[in-house]
């Protein structure tokens, strides 16, 4: 199982994320990214037909903001 996460601390609201792998990353009001299935706790199961969206996103990132793991995150 794969899980994401969007450290905010880091993010730069470039807003690429979003752009490709929309299914899995909006963004608040001030623009940085989220993951929209659970609202960023990093708890939701991405499934596996959004996995490919997910490693682009992972790999465009310029700030390496977007995480991705095996277990789910504790947020
Ligand atoms: Fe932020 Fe990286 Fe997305 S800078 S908007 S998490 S591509």
């Amino acid at each position: 199982a794969k899980y994401t996460w969007v450290d905010k601390d880091t993010c730069i609201a470039c807003g690429a994320c979003g752009g490709t792998a929309p299914d899995i990353y909006d963004f608040d009001e001030q623009g940085l990214a989220f993951v929209v299935l659970d609202e960023n706790q990093g708890s939701a199961e991405i499934p596996e037909i959004l996995h490919d969206d997910m490693n682009e996103a992972m790999e465009g990132c310029p700030t390496e903001s977007i995480l991705i793991q095996d277990e789910p995150f504790n947020r």
